[in-house]
């Protein structure tokens, strides 16, 4: 039975999606599958964690995505957006508390023009901190400009890698689109961000397999995965949530495949558990993401609801998460947290 875990260590390329669907519906692997993702990430990556401050800067959207929150069509979401210096102030409050990463995150709102984020980069990277942009898809040219600007990273979720739910989830996009983007942000030299939901509707143990399979052929440099959670504004809202240990074996399987990749201990899995979070560190992860949003504008980046820190004092996270790494048993890394490569693959695989 442990057969097919080492396998994963030894031979990645050889695994085939039935073998990692079994692993996600055998409850008896837990325990074993758990444990090797931290013992794997404590051999390559030590004990540390990197934190990455987020400011979410706008809650506009012209995407309509079926699970969430901020979607164009959900009539009852207070838009905001903060300007430039607003955001800029806030990068700077995150590299006074010695955060290393800056995150800059938004609905899909084309009001930042390329322009105005190009500025916006330039300015933040004189404090001396890395750059992730989380803005969804934009032109190409978009992409380079930014990259020439100073942005380090980009984090773009491939959703699901199954192909059917990708487009009934996204209207007017497909996935194979989706892997466009993020095979052109890897051509540019951003570390590149992909991730997925655990618990969408009629996901299957094959569908989440694919999702493990496809991080790994995509060579991603960060991977975040969460439980899905319906948003009562959404189409979405009667369904069923994410499940905590489902999520975990996603992260552990992600981290078996990508011993050096950058997993966080995501927020919406510290939402559908109090201790989501601290479990996802021992579970694989090694990064997490204090948020920095300021009042009132928070509250109004409803990707779901119920989100933790809403109610937070605007720079309690930062703190908060520090004494959170520690308690786990892990140590705040003072370290930018570039994907430290522990080999050099030839090339994507897809
Ligand atoms: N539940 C959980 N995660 C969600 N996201 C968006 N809506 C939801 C939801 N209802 C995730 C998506 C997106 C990221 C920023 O938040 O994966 O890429
Ligand atoms: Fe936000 Fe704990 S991380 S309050």
């Amino acid at each position: 039975m442990f057969g097919v875990l080492q396998k994963i260590l030894r031979h990645p390329e050889a695994v085939t999606v039935e073998e990692v669907a079994w692993i996600i519906s055998n409850e008896e692997l837990n325990e074993q599958l758990f444990s090797l993702a931290d013992e794997v990430r404590r051999k390559y990556l030590g004990d540390e964690v990197f934190l990455r401050g987020i400011i979410e800067f706008s809650n506009y959207c012209r995407n309509d995505c079926l699970y969430c929150g901020i979607r164009a069509s959900n009539k009852n979401v207070e838009r905001y957006r903060m300007s430039l210096e607003e955001i800029y102030e806030r990068a700077k409050i995150i590299a006074s508390m010695n955060i290393k990463t800056i995150v800059l995150q938004s609905g899909e709102d084309p009001y930042y023009t390329k322009q105005m984020i190009a500025d916006l980069i330039e300015r933040i990277k004189k404090l001396n901190v890395a750059i992730t942009l989380s803005i969804g898809e934009r032109d190409f040219e978009e992409y380079r400009i930014w990259k020439e600007a100073g942005a380090d990273r980009y984090l773009m979720r491939h959703e699901t890698a199954d192909e059917e739910l990708y487009a009934r989830l996204h209207p007017n996009d497909s996935f194979q689109s989706r892997v466009e983007h993020l095979k052109q942000l890897k051509r540019l030299g951003y570390e590149t961000g992909a991730g997925s939901m655990v618990g969408l509707p009629d996901q299957t143990d094959l569908s989440l397999a694919k999702d493990v399979l496809f991080v790994y052929q995509l060579d991603a440099d960060m991977v975040g995965i969460g439980p899905f959670i319906p948003h009562p504004g959404t189409p979405l809202g009667n369904s069923k949530a994410g499940d905590l240990i489902k999520t975990l074996k996603l992260i552990s399987l992600t981290r078996l495949f990508l011993p050096d990749a950058n997993i966080p201990a995501t927020t919406a899995l510290g939402t559908i558990h109090p201790q989501g979070r601290q479990l996802a560190l021992k579970c694989g992860a090694n990064v997490i993401m204090p948020n920095f949003t300021p009042s009132p504008y928070r509250a109004q980046y409803a990707l779901y609801p119920n989100k933790i820190c809403i109610f937070e004092n605007d720079t309690a996270c930062g703190q908060c998460t520090r004494k959170l790494v520690e308690n786990t048993g892990y140590r705040v890394s003072e370290d930018f947290g570039y994907r430290r490569k522990i080999y050099e693959r030839s090339s994507c695989g897809l």
